[in-house]
């Protein structure tokens, strides 16, 4: 079973962000049925690696509204961005050079964080992208 189910209560009444972010939610799915299956390294590294570049380009593409838009709420947002970056950036580190493994912790972390940032953080910017005509 999925880990994350993407319903409406996901929208951010965007549509580019709204397929990105299916696609985070897909790749955190993915990760969480080879952790089950236990697949081997390999697998779950091209997993990894997948999910930590698509989470750069997606904060990528938000970032590049903010500064088009001149989003109020732009340097609080850009935090939240750089700190999940980071953290996922040494679990990576850690993964690869074998100190830590995928866990039923670490999946709940990426899961977490993920879906209350957009239902939380990604959501304030709704109204105000909807209103510079971004839908
Ligand atoms: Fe959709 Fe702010 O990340």
């Amino acid at each position: 079973m999925a880990l994350i189910k993407w319903n409406d209560s996901f929208s951010v009444g965007v549509v580019e962000i709204d397929l990105q972010h299916q696609k985070l939610v897909a790749l955190i799915n993915d990760l969480n049925e080879a952790m089950l299956q236990a697949r081997g390294k390999t697998v779950l590294t091209r997993i990894l690696n997948e999910l930590v570049s698509y989470t750069v380009v997606h904060f990528g593409t938000e970032e590049k509204y903010f500064e088009t838009y001149q989003y109020p709420y732009t340097m609080s947002h850009k935090k939240e961005h750089c700190a999940f970056i980071e953290k996922v950036g040494s679990f990576k580190a850690d993964f690869q050079s074998d100190k830590v493994g995928l866990s039923l912790e670490v999946m709940s972390f990426l899961s977490e964080w993920l879906q209350n940032h957009i239902k939380g953080t990604d959501k304030k910017y709704s109204a105000f992208f909807n209103k510079n005509g971004l839908k």
